[in-house]
């Protein structure tokens, strides 16, 4: 765990020394014009915490709310977005980077209503790419931003891409287990966000998972939440839990998602409330995906703080 934390500080250190994603970006401006996707991003401090079977299953839910909704698969090293709906896509951002194709084109429909967009390689390049190549990305990305979600599935908290997405996010949500490892390291996401970052504009939500009792997620999230306002001044929405569900795990091993397989089942059950809440308590003033991205990658045309 302090190695993790560690590994965080590290790459934030560099990421200040190198870039101009800091503290002043919430006053950037956009000049993009259907924007108006809201963006979720699901991270952990842990990685097979379940953050891309509540990335998936939340698509789901949101979906049956009548939503346009594209996952993303930002997980670097376990892109599995598509392992778990059984799909092997051709192509993926790496294939847009390279300008083959057009996001449009990597866009794959699923059979259960949702679109996915396979990241796979593709966001660890987008460091390297020069100005022009990054504008002509970013303006790729940006035709998506007619869906009304996009939920980016990302790989656990240690790479700085990830927490450029988290920071830039309309709902920024972490998730965690009730065991001691994933809770430290939950928290060590926290802590990094609130103090790299204006934390006053990232609406961090904590989902517990695999619980095996209300109670029991309560009381996880109530210490978190405490400890997160008591020690970083920081604000975190308890969003709900998720049981631990033998469903999921045998939805996981038929590659299809539990809320599928199972409606009713108490995970399902979970995510729906889940879903419904993020639902009535929608981003007063969404920044767009296109705003988003111009935070995380920079332009151009932005004026650099
Ligand atoms: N609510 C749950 N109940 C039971 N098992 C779960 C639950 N959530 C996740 N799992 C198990 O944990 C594994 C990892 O979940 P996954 O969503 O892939 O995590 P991550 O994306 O964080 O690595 C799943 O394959 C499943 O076996
Ligand atoms: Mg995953």
């Amino acid at each position: 765990m302090e190695d993790q934390a560690e590994k965080l500080r590290e790459i934030m250190k560099r990421k200040k020394d190198s870039t101009n994603v800091s503290k002043t970006t919430s006053s950037v401006k956009s000049n993009v014009k259907a924007d108006k996707a809201r963006i979720i991003t699901v991270t952990s401090g842990k990685g097979g915490v379940g953050k891309t079977n509540l990335s998936v299953n939340m698509a789901l839910a949101f979906a049956r709310l009548g939503k346009k909704v594209i996952v993303m698969d930002a997980d670097l090293g376990l892109a599995n977005v598509n392992v778990m709906l059984n799909m092997i896509p051709k192509y993926n951002l790496y294939h847009v980077i390279k300008k083959q194709k057009t996001i449009r084109e990597i866009l794959v429909e699923t059979e259960y209503g949702i679109s996915i967009v396979a990241g796979a390689s593709g966001f660890s390049q987008i460091a390297n790419m020069g100005e022009e190549d990054r504008r002509d990305f970013i303006a790729e990305l940006e035709t998506l931003s007619n869906a009304d979600i996009i939920i980016i599935d990302t790989s656990a908290g240690v790479s700085s891409n990830v927490l450029d997405f988290i920071a830039a996010a309309d709902d920024a949500v972490i998730i965690t287990t009730p065991e001691p490892t994933a809770i430290t390291d939950a928290y060590g996401i926290i802590k990094i966000i609130a103090t790299e970052y204006d934390s006053i504009n990232v609406g961090l939500k904590l989902v517990v998972n695999r619980a095996k009792a209300a109670v029991q997620a309560k009381s996880v999230a109530d210490r978190m939440i405490n400890i997160a306002g008591q020690f970083l001044n920081l604000k975190v929405d308890y969003l709900g839990f998720i049981y631990d569900d033998t469903a999921v795990q045998n939805a996981v091993l038929r590659q299809k998602p539990f809320m599928v397989v199972d409606p009713k089942c108490k995970a399902s059950i979970c995510v729906q409330h889940i879903v419904d809440r993020m639902d009535r308590n929608k981003p007063g003033d969404s920044r767009g995906f296109g705003k988003m991205l111009r935070r995380i990658f920079g332009s151009s045309n932005e004026p650099s703080i």
